[in-house]
This record gives structure tokens, C-alpha cells and sequence, in this order.
């Protein structure tokens, strides 16, 4: 389906959205290409690059790298915001990305624009609902001064899954939508997006009720592999789909007033391959809109 004619559409049936353009940030990775932790100044040249499209970048625990004594004064030089994460899927890396933040986030608050505890969790099947809900309220009550919340697939609030997280009054949700995952052809990735997106936000919608228009929802993770990267079904990895992929579906979830983080921004090639669901090895080495000596792959249009 062409996006013209699916627009309308995800409009007069969609969830509610505010009516300005959405916010563009990064999913950011924290470690240098060959796989050293990124210091204050990688994460400074970073930004240097990355401020030509946002001023806001979500990483994802805490500990991993020490990432937060990095990235703070980083994004304070730069006038960047962060998202921080927390990985609560195991006890220690629930407490050592804990410990971290308690040392990093006061005082620092108007950097971080977000906590989130886990990553998927929902989706592997690491916690159920309200599983997760207690370990968000534990965050919550550490720093009540941050907004905390969660990032999952977007068939996990679809599906009622994180609904104890909706009921429980958590109100910071990143919706995390891979059409490639999906192994869409990319002349249907956008609808795909598009058809995650809204079935997760009117699930998230309706289960809020009233409460619905104090949850901030926005696409937690997506993107598309450039050259390099492994294909899945139908979705082809390359340089020309990803752009494309950003071009059409991104700036368009962004021009419904949706905000975006983008998977991601400079490739990681020290990253391991992993299995697929389809039993096949994948890498992830290449999702980058940059190249990891940050050199941009392709020009962006909105
Ligand atoms: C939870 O996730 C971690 C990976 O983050 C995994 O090692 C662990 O086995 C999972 N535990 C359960 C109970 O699924
Ligand atoms: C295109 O995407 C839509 C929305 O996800 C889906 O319902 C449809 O089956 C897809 N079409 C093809 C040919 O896969």
C-alpha cells in the first residue's frame, strides 16, 4: 500500500496523537568499533555528527561501559538529552545499573530525558506484566525525579501483555517496530510500521482510558540494515532500502507527530552474530545511518 493512501487511513482510525511533528532521536550504541567503551569525547564526537537531526539519544544499561559517567557530561557539553537504561532481567545487572544511575542522575536530571527499565523483557518472555511493573516502581521511587518507563515490541502491548504496566500507571512507553523483523518487502515496511504502531497506541489508548492522554507512546527502536547486513524473508538488507526505509516510513511516523528513535545511529561491528527466529545466523552489525567512523551512508530527506 502506498503511504498516501495509508495515511488517511491510520489518521480517521488511529490512535489519538498530539498535532505537531514528532521528535527524531538514536538508538546509540556505547562502544567504539573495536569494542573499547566509548569515553566522554567519543560520545562528544558523536554528537557532533548526530546534532545535524536531533539533540536526543537512548542507550540501554547503565553499567554496560559505565556508559552513564561517560554520556552525562557528554550530552551536558553538547546540549544533548539522554534516554538511560536499565537491564533488569537478572538481579545483578538490575543492581550495578542501579548503582550507576544513583551516582550519575542527581543533580543531572534535566540531561536525562528518560529512564527505561528493560528492553524487550515482555518479549522474551523475561517477566510477565506485573513482573515488570514492580521493577519499574522500584526505579520510580529511586528518582521521582525522572520520568521511568519501559521499551518492548509492539505486539506485547498489542496483545495485552504489558496492560498491569497501563493499569499500574506507568506513562512512558517505547514501542519498538521492525518491519524488516517482520521480513516485510521494503515497499511495505512503512505500512507495516504504520500498522504496529497504531495497533499498539490504541491498545495502550484504550486500556488508559482517560489517563491515555498523559502516557507518552513513541517508536522506541526502528530501522533497516544498509550493505552488509544479513536479509530476513522478504525484507533485503542494502543501502538504497534503508534510506528508503527512513525517507518514506520514518519521516512520515515523525510528520504524524509520533517521535521516533531511530535503530540505529553508527554501525557496531564489534557485535556478535545471533540466531534469528528463522534458525538463520543474522548479523547486527550494520544498522547504522552512519558508518562507525562516522561517515554518513546515505542523505536523509524529510
Ligand atoms: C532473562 O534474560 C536474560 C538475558 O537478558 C537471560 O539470560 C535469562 O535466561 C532470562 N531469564 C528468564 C527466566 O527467562
Ligand atoms: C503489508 O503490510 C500490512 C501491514 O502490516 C500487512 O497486513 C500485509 O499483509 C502486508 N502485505 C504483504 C504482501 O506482506
Amino acid at each position: 500500500m502506498r503511504l498516501s493512501t495509508l495515511l488517511p487511513i491510520a489518521l480517521a482510525a488511529g490512535p489519538a496523537v498530539v498535532s505537531a511533528a514528532g521528535n527524531f532521536g538514536f538508538a546509540l550504541g556505547v562502544k567504539n568499533g573495536d569494542g573499547t567503551c566509548k569515553s566522554q569525547k567519543d560520545f562528544e564526537d558523536d554528537f557532533d555528527v548526530l546534532k545535524a537531526h536531533t539533540h536526543t539519544v537512548r542507550t540501554y544499561s547503565a553499567s554496560d561501559c559505565n556508559n552513564v559517567e561517560a554520556i552525562v557530561p557528554a550530552a551536558r557539553a553538547k546540549n544533548f538529552k539522554v534516554v538511560l537504561g536499565i537491564w533488569p532481567d537478572v538481579e545483578t545487572s538490575f543492581k550495578a545499573d542501579t548503582e550507576a544511575l544513583k551516582k550519575a542522575v542527581p543533580g543531572n536530571e534535566d540531561v536525562i530525558a528518560a529512564i527505561t527499565v528493560g528492553s524487550e523483557t515482555l518479549y522474551r518472555g523475561n517477566f510477565t506484566g506485573e513482573e515488570l511493573l514492580g521493577k519499574i516502581n522500584q526505579v520510580k521511587n529511586m528518582f521521582p525525579k525522572v520520568k521511568v518507563g519501559t521499551a518492548d515490541s509492539w505486539n506485547k502491548y498489542d496483545d495485552g501483555t504489558a496492560d498491569p504496566l497501563i493499569v499500574g500507571g506507568v506513562d512512558y512507553f517505547l514501542v519498538n517496530a521492525f518491519a524488516f523483523w517482520q521480513g516485510q518487502e521494503v515497499n511495505n515496511a512503512s505500512a507495516t510500521l504504520f500498522d504496529d504502531m497504531t495497533r499498539a497506541m490504541n491498545h495502550i489508548q484504550k486500556i488508559a482510558g482517560p489517563r491515555a492522554k498523559d502516557i507518552y507512546i513513541a517508536t522506541g527502536e526502528t530501522g533497516w540494515p544498509s550493505d552488509g547486513g544479513s536479509n530476513y524473508g522478504a525484507a533485503i538488507a542494502g543501502t538504497e532500502n534503508a534510506k528508503t526505509f527512513h525517507d518514506k516510513g520514518v519521516c512520515a511516523m515523525l510528520a504524524w507527530g509520533v517521535d521516533v528513535f531511530f535503530f540505529e545511529a553508527f554501525d557496531e561491528p564489534w557485535k556478535p552474530d545471533s540466531i534469528g527466529d528463522n534458525g538463520e545466523s543474522a548479523t547486527e552489525k550494520h544498522w547504522g545511518m552512519y558508518t562507525v567512523d562516522r561517515k554518513p551512508k546515505y542523505k536523509v530527506q524529510c
